[in-house]
């Protein structure tokens, strides 16, 4: 596996691809990889000639009071999992490679609507961040197919909106969240929680699966069901931050005629804030 750091350096190697004429999946990470990532990587292998990694913490998407300087760094172990999972190269930049002129002279990119709820309104500038950082890791690396999981459902939709918006030639593949047996959502952030936060944190999930089947069975009081779901995660040692029941393409609150569904959950475990989601179509 290759691994360089520099944009003259991803771009000879991409540029000697096209020339062979390989097809190139990207999987942008912010590393700290898990088996999640590691499906999104086998995903790519399945789908191009040629599989490229990032590995970039991108200090744009973080705000002032959350976790970019306890961010896992995991370089090491993290190029020996793409090595062992035929990865061809990892892009590892630094904030200087990707921000050469400081934050504050980046032009961003704002995705409107999509980005108002869910984490968007938890975490403001969150999602200006991932769509920057995205649009110039896709005009760096130049890739064919672009991989990403579900699990983060709300930045996936921003992605593909961003990518379709600004018309990347580039086609963006969604790959369903990869679980823990418990049913816990894999995160970089789980590696936070101590033995019993982690058995606790299966629960958001569980919450997430006795919603769903309460709208599978008829009941459309989205505000007391989102209720209900605080209160069981708070029972079980959560502090929640939200739990909506939305349309999956808008995003907004769902309305009475729906038929599809994502429940989308954020709630804190100790200080480590776990998110989840599960889509769904209803058959009747
Ligand atoms: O999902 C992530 O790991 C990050 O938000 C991404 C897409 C790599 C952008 O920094």
């Amino acid at each position: 596996m290759h691994i360089v750091h520099t944009l003259p350096e991803l771009r000879s190697f991409v540029n000697a691809q096209k020339m062979k004429g390989h097809k190139i999946a990207f999987v942008p990470t912010m590393g700290n990889l898990h088996e999640g990532h590691l499906s999104l990587v086998l995903e790519a292998r399945k789908r191009a000639d040629i599989v490229i990694c990032s590995i970039f913490v991108n200090p744009m998407q973080f705000g002032e009071n959350e976790d970019l300087d306890a961010y896992p760094r995991t370089l090491k172990e993290d190029t020996k999992a793409l090595e062992s999972n035929t990865c061809d190269l990892l892009f590892a930049p630094n904030a200087k490679e990707v921000y050469p002129n400081g934050l504050g002279e980046q032009s961003r990119i704002e995705v409107p609507n999509l980005g108002d709820y869910h984490c968007g309104a938890s975490r403001p500038g969150h999602f200006v961040g991932v769509a920057t950082v995205v649009a110039k890791l896709f005009n760096m690396v130049q890739a064919d197919i672009a991989i990403f999981g579900e699990k983060d459902f709300q930045q996936l939709a921003i992605i593909r909106k961003m990518a379709s918006d600004l018309c990347f030639p580039v086609e963006i593949i969604g790959i369903s969240t990869s679980r823990e047996l418990s049913g816990l959502a894999r995160s970089s952030r789980n590696g936070y929680l101590n033995a019993s936060q982690k058995q606790i944190a299966a629960t958001l999930y569980q919450v997430i699966l006795t919603t769903r089947d309460a709208l599978k069975n008829g009941n459309r009081d989205y505000a007391a069901l989102a209720e209900q779901a605080k209160m069981q995660l708070i029972e079980a040692g959560f502090k929640p931050d939200y739990f909506n029941i939305a349309n999956p393409d808008t995003l907004a609150s769902s309305n009475l005629n729906d038929k599809q569904f994502v429940i989308l959950a954020a709630a804190y475990l100790g200080t480590t804030r776990l998110i989840d989601n599960l889509s769904f179509k209803l058959t009747h």
